[in-house]
């Protein structure tokens, strides 16, 4: 019976701690929310298309000041970078719509401190270059 309790509550302690950790430097993590693009928007192969976030939360000093935008499909990240080394601050920064398979099922991660899914939308190929 003592035995039983006293692990008990080491295991407790055990796990309180381990949850507690991640939340380190959490005041500084900064995971703007995507405004562009936009659910149901249509992205053309070969295009240019600004991808927007809220910049409005950012705190005073940041963990990690540069960008990156890459491309998802389905559950997964591919590994597309559209954008890197931005300026996290910016709130907005042009890409060209890499040749993929059309889709309706992509979105893309807005990678600074923290990554950021964007809504879904589709990309379609050009008619011209079929
Ligand atoms: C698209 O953006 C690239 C650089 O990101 C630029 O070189 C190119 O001229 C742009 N194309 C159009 C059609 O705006
Ligand atoms: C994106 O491209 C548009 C049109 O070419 C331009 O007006 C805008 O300033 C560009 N934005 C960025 C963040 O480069």
């Amino acid at each position: 019976m003592k035995f039983t309790t006293f692990a008990f509550v080491a295991l407790a302690a055990f796990f309180s701690c381990v949850v507690a950790a991640p939340t380190l430097n959490s005041r500084d993590v900064f995971v703007p929310p995507v405004l562009t693009p936009k659910q149901g928007d249509v992205w053309t192969v070969g295009q240019n298309q600004t991808v927007t976030w809220d910049v409005s939360g950012a705190p005073a000093r940041l963990t990690n000041p540069h960008g990156t935008i890459m491309l998802r499909k389905g559950d997964r990240t591919l590994k597309v970078t559209l954008a890197s080394g931005f300026d996290i601050l910016s709130g907005a920064i042009n890409v060209t719509v890499p040749a993929q398979p059309a889709g309706d099922d992509y979105a893309i991660v807005l990678f600074g401190d923290s990554g950021n899914f964007s809504p879904r939308f589709s990309i379609q190929s050009t008619t011209a270059l079929s």
